[in-house]
């Protein structure tokens, strides 16, 4: 509980929130320039081939056009950016080479005065392919299937005894296939990029999850010393992981302002944010479950494979969670990537635990109707206190805290445990249910704080991507330093200022928290030395802090803009989680298998919650997300060409408000001093696990009707017969 007078735990708005509604924060692509050049995107028709020829003339004759970049006049110029995060090896390159990737690859950058002309010009740029038959997804031809244990060197799939055979002896069996589909962040600010030099610097405004990493990224890329790359992203308009990793553009930019002598902004359109950003990775599944004929796990395989582009090997992993997540002896996991001519995918809310456990958590659930078991007591019967692979305990695990306290206020009670069993006339009434997991990992970060007076001014190169930074620090330092919270001035999302690493993997608020913390607890020491009596002008600290479990060099790691975090699946003895159980209630009408979700709710336990007022909105965020990746969101490709059919918000799927009914988070309480002093855990991405498991666990309750396949559409219902079929038949 916190203190009478303490900030840190109390609901409380934005202190960015009256500039963001007043439209005073500016994005990235809000900021004034002077004289700048308009910049337009060319991408590529085909997926797989080369660019044969460019006939640039009709473009050329467009008023105010000042210049055409293809791979022919700056090819040379740029080497291609690693893969999202630096996960995998290698990755696709755009105008470094004539070569073409994937569908939709930037191959030219048009500049002109003005957006319009530029759009112009960039619509008459006229090109010859030597196009080939591309394969756009698993099952096509010439897609190319690999373990990753064969081909990235450190890959583990975590295992422990003999699942195989353990699975052949279990008395009930589970074994099914799983998949889920491709998607696209959709943040509301497009993926936009302002470059310009201020003579040897390149100064750019991007919305970013990492400004030190971009500016570290866009130097090696360009050649030049990482001090002379400045990063702003002062303001994100939504992330998600979509900024987080270096992509293609930034470095063309920088290459055109650099050519012009002046400002050059490119905000690219929604359309070409489907293949110049990155995505969620399209997966499929085989999880086989033994249990004994009491419900304990005796045997669990996890297989994924995973699509990615042809040279990168990026990959999300969810066995990492799904292997340890319950009490098993025997377990066994492979995770492969499939080559195809797409894009790399990159970070989307809960990378791996988002497709992996509704895999292992729709197994669950089939698990525990091959019981007659109660899938809450499924849950009960198979806790541990350990990760099951190496015997380390959880620092704290509050998981069936959470089901017991979800499924109180759901009314879990209530459910007629047979498919098909409720109904409200016409519609068919099912209500599902899931674990949440996502690791605690803590980022390295650093700090600076001067203390005038009673003023105190934070300065630290961490990100606000909508998940209440600002608020989160200032909170943290006016519990610390006992002062109001208007008295705390917070800057951020700028790579000069102290690093604090990539916001991203739930790891930032834990990261930036306790830095911000021990800042304090210095600023306070060094107060209470005598020469600094009241009137001896400002105390300045600058701190760092590397969480037990991070790289040795972590910091210097932070300083060379590479990610730095002590990851929570894998410390040193011990193992750090956020648990939550989630549960719907959905309705499927019987004739036509409409699906609605009238109701959700989370119960959630992720240690000290710094401000439960936007980790609410963060969870519910996380939620309507999952929702929408049960039953609306897909990226359709086409086949043939390995292109997408609905690269827009008219045809991409998302939920409004009349998809969403009532929701409802409950914040179990949870102390736990292991995991880092200040005692939190992320919760960005643990609302998101688990809830499009559930949304198909209900469906399955509803209709008796088992989708294994995401989305979960009317369609997949038709086809089911017995949703046809009269409970009474
Ligand atoms: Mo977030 S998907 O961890 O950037």
């Amino acid at each position: 509980m916190p203190a009478h007078d303490a900030h840190l735990g109390q609901p409380v708005p934005r202190v960015d929130g009256r500039a963001k509604v007043t439209g005073v924060a500016r994005y990235p692509s809000d900021r004034p320039l002077a004289h700048p050049a308009y910049a337009f995107l060319v991408t590529s028709a085909v997926a797989r081939g080369h660019i044969r020829a460019f006939d640039l003339q009709e473009a050329r004759s467009v008023a105010g056009l000042l210049d055409i970049l293809t791979y022919e006049n700056v090819g040379s110029q740029v080497k291609p950016p690693p893969p999202p995060g630096g996960k995998g090896k290698a990755n696709t390159t755009t105008m470094e080479t004539a070569r073409i990737w994937h569908a939709g690859q930037i191959i030219a950058v048009v500049l002109a005065d003005s957006y319009e002309s530029a759009r112009e010009a960039a619509h008459r740029v006229k090109v010859v392919y030597e196009a080939q038959e591309p394969t756009a997804s698993f099952g096509s031809e010439g897609a190319q299937t690999e373990a990753l244990a064969d081909v990235e060197e450190g890959h583990e799939d975590p295992a422990v005894g003999d699942a195989e055979g353990a699975w052949k002896h279990s008395p009930v069996r589970i074994d099914a296939r799983y998949a889920t589909p491709t998607q696209h962040h959709n943040p509301l600010e497009l993926f936009t990029t302002t470059c310009l030099w201020e003579g040897e610097r390149l100064i750019i405004h991007e919305p970013s999850q990492f400004v030190t990493g971009l500016a570290a990224g866009v130097a090696r890329q360009l050649g030049i010393e990482p001090n002379r790359v400045r990063v702003h992203s002062e303001y994100v308009g939504g992330a998600f992981g979509s900024r987080g990793g270096l992509t293609h553009r930034t470095a063309w930019i920088a290459v055109a302002a650099r050519r012009l002598g002046r400002p050059v902004k490119l905000v690219a359109t929604r359309e070409q944010g489907f293949t110049i950003a990155t995505y969620r990775v399209e997966t499929q599944h085989r999880v086989r479950l033994g249990a004994s004929a009491e419900g304990h796990l005796q045997a669990l395989v996890h297989e994924g494979w995973e699509l990615t582009s042809r040279p990168s090997t990026y990959n999300v992993s969810g066995t990492e969670t799904t292997a340890r997540l319950y009490a098993c002896p025997n377990v066994a996991t492979r995770v492969s990537v499939v080559h195809a001519d797409r894009s790399t995918p990159g970070f989307m809310r809960a990378p791996p635990d988002l497709p992996y456990m509704f895999a292992l958590e729709s197994a669950m659930d089939e698990l525990a109707v091959a019981l007659q078991l109660d899938p809450i007591e499924l849950r009960r019967r198979n806790e541990s206190e350990r990760d099951p692979i190496t015997g380390r305990p959880y620092t704290s695990r509050s998981l069936l805290q959470c089901f017991e306290q979800g499924a109180a206020a759901f009314g879990w009670a209530h459910r007629r445990p047979e498919p098909r069993s409720m109904r409200a006339g016409e519609w068919l009434i099912g209500l599902g249910c899931a674990t949440a997991a996502y690791p605690s990992n803590v980022g390295a970060a650093t700090a600076r704080i001067s203390l005038r007076g009673e003023q105190a001014r934070i300065q630290i190169g961490a990100h606000d991507i909508g998940t209440g930074a600002y608020t989160a620090i200032a909170l943290t330092a006016a519990d610390r330093l006992r002062l109001p919270l208007s008295n705390i001035s917070v800057e951020l999302g700028d790579s000069d200022l102290p690093p604090a690493g990539l916001a991203a993997g739930s790891s930032h608020t834990a990261g930036i928290c306790n830095v911000v913390a021990r800042a304090c607890e210095q600023i306070l020491a060094r107060r209470a030395q005598p020469r600094h009596a009241p009137a001896a002008g400002a105390i300045e600290v600058y701190a760092e802090n590397l969480p037990d479990g991070a790289p040795a060099n972590g910091i210097e790691m932070l300083y060379a803009g590479q990610m730095a975090a002590a990851r929570g699946g894998e410390l040193p003895g011990r193992i750090a989680y956020g648990f939550g159980a989630q549960f719907v209630e959905v309705r499927v009408h019987e004739r036509t298998g409409e699906i609605r979700t009238p109701r959700a709710l989370g119960a959630f336990a992720a240690g000290t919650i710094v401000n439960p007022l936007t980790a609410r909105s963060q969870f519910i965020g996380g939620m309507i997300w999952g929702i929408s990746a049960a039953l609306h969101e897909a990226t359709q490709i086409d086949a043939r060409l390995a292109r997408y059919h609905n690269a827009d918000l008219a045809e991409y799927l998302v939920p409004v408000n009349a998809d969403i009914g009532e929701l409802e988070v409950i914040m179990v309480p949870e102390q736990d001093t292991r995991v880092n002093p200040l005692g939190v855990k992320g919760i960005g991405e643990l609302g998101t696990v688990g809830m499009n498991a559930a949304v198909a666990n209900a469906v399955y309750h509803a209709t008796g009707c088992r989708v294994r396949e995401l989305p979960i559409r009317l369609e997949k219902l038709l086809h089911a017969p017995r949703l046809q079929r009269s409970p009474h038949a």
